[in-house]
């Protein structure tokens, strides 16, 4: 039997971290074997990556470098985790993947949707999800959320025309992986976009 890959995201702040808690909740009090990972890390050598690339300091990362460091911590995660997992036929959840390179890096950084796309074949063998879930909060409502919670990282820092360019470039992933990438309205209550997410799964898959 082979698993269910679900991935969620979004800009920054857009509560995919929150919904992800109430996602893997549900799904074991339902009785399934779930595993949750985080994308940068989700490992012990994928989570030094991580510190790499949300360092404050590291403000001389070259674009390329960055979209490596990515690939490298989502090979160490598919290949210890990931790919393992979905083969004992566990649920794995994972808070950002793929999309978000091709968004962040490939299109915001401009070092092109095609790069980006075959380094993360290789780091990936080409590992896909069942389905996605889009967050769909406008970059002002979503950087609001963020200040009100903490300092801002690295990235988080940025500008506020990345976040329009990273918006825009979820918009156009979209539109090119319309079947496996479903759109949720993140300006609702947290308890209403959980059972959209619910509801989008169990009719789809259960
Ligand atoms: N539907 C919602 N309505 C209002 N506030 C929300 C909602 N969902 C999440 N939040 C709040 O917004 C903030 C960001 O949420 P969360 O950390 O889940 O987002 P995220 O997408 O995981 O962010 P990041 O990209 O930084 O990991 C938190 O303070 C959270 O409580
Ligand atoms: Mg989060």
């Amino acid at each position: 039997m082979s698993g269910l890959f679900i991935t969620m995201e979004g800009t920054d702040g857009s509560g995919k971290s929150t919904q992800l808690n109430l996602l893997s909740q549900y799904l074991e009090k339902k009785g399934f074997n779930i595993v949750f990972v985080r994308e940068p890390g989700g490992t012990k050598i994928g989570e030094k990556i991580r510190d790499i690339i949300l360092d404050i300091n590291n403000k001389k990362m070259d674009y390329m470098t960055e979209a490596f460091l990515y690939a490298s911590s989502r090979s160490q995660l598919v290949n210890e985790i990931i790919a393992p997992e979905l083969k004992k036929g566990s649920i794995v959840i994972c808070d950002r993947f793929v999309d978000s390179s091709i968004v962040y890096q490939g299109i915001a950084r401009n070092i092109g949707i095609d790069v980006v796309k075959k380094i993360n074949n290789i780091a990936t063998g080409g590992l896909t999800p069942d389905i996605t879930f889009f967050l769909d909060l406008s970059p002002q409502e979503a950087i609001k959320r963020k200040i009100q919670q903490k300092e801002l990282d690295r990235l988080e820092s940025e500008k506020d025309y990345f976040y329009k360019k990273v918006y825009d470039g979820y918009k156009l992933l979209i539109s090119q992986n319309s079947e496996r990438i479903k759109v949720i309205d993140a300006t609702q209550s947290i308890e209403n976009i959980h059972k959209n997410i619910v509801n989008y799964i169990e009719s789809i898959f259960f």
